[in-house]
């Protein structure tokens, strides 16, 4: 391949159609080495379909996307999912599994993927666990943890693979704001750390300038504004003003039926 990407992600012209709806048009973004990028957009706008993209789960219909050297599209089943176990994955509500105490739910990705024995995977978990402030729950139970404290073990579960990239789909959906703020200090903490490159989805403005090392911010289809915070925050645009604003003047609800409702 003789334009073999040189940024951890790289996504160039893509678009995902389904039949009644395109969600992508024509999105390009590339992502440098410990960059912490910022997906910004409406909901509905396709920043979750981003991620699964990135991680191989669906297709786009047109384009290509990068993880690296990989063409992630194009990989056989098996190297996928080799790739894979460099991408670590935090989700919306965090995905631990119920029936698992914390510390089987964080060892999981190495039971699976891996053929560490349990001590060498006690001591991962440990070291992990340690890193987010959740040895102490080590032995407990799903449910028996706040919203905020699973957030954390999805975190260590997400770093157990040591991976380049991590991905994180609205790390403070459903925390107040004290405890969204720890998440967001604990995710600046440990990719710098780690020296993990990660991209970040969120609609909290205040988290996304917290966070970001760059901000893009996704509208009907194609990136509307890819910057560094400050560059942001001085933008002109009038759609990224108003996501800033969190105004309902504007073009964001025009032609949308949810405008009737802010009538
Ligand atoms: N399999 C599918 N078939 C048709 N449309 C789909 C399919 N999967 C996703 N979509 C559409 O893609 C759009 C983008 O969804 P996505 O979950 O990426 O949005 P989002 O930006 O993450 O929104 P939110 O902020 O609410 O999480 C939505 O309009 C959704 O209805
Ligand atoms: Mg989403």
């Amino acid at each position: 391949m003789s334009d073999a990407p040189t940024h951890v992600v790289e996504l160039r012209d893509v678009q995902l159609a389904f039949p009644q709806k395109t969600v992508l048009e024509k999105v390009s973004l590339k992502v440098d080495p410990l960059d912490r990028l910022v997906i910004m957009g409406q909901s509905g706008s396709g920043k979750s379909t981003i991620l699964r993209l990135i991680l191989g789960i669906i297709q786009p219909t047109a384009g290509e996307i990068f993880f690296k050297q990989f063409e992630i599209s194009r990989l056989q089943r098996r190297k996928l999912q080799q790739v894979r176990t460099h991408i670590g994955m935090v989700y919306q509500y965090s995905a631990l599994l119920s029936s698992r105490n914390v510390r089987d739910n964080v060892a999981l990705p190495l039971e699976e993927l891996t053929r560490k024995s349990t001590a060498e995977i006690d001591k991962i978990v440990d070291e992990k666990l340690e890193m987010v402030g959740m040895m102490e729950s080590k032995n407990q139970m799903p449910s028996e943890l706040s919203g905020g404290m699973r957030k954390r073990v999805s975190l260590a579960r997400a770093l157990v693979m040591d991976p380049e990239l991590i991905l994180f789909d609205e790390p403070s959906a459903g925390l107040d704001p004290v405890i969204s703020s720890v998440i967001d200090e604990l995710i600046i903490s440990l990719t710098d750390r780690s020296k993990v490159t990660s991209i970040i989805v969120t609609h909290e403005m205040e988290s996304a300038f917290r966070i970001g090392t760059r901000m893009a911010m996704l509208y009907q289809g194609i990136v509307i504004a890819d910057a560094t915070p400050e560059e942001f925050k001085k933008s002109n645009d009038p759609v990224v003003r108003q996501f800033l604003s969190g105004s309902t003047e504007g073009p964001i609800l025009e032609g949308s039926k949810d405008a009737v409702a802010t009538k």
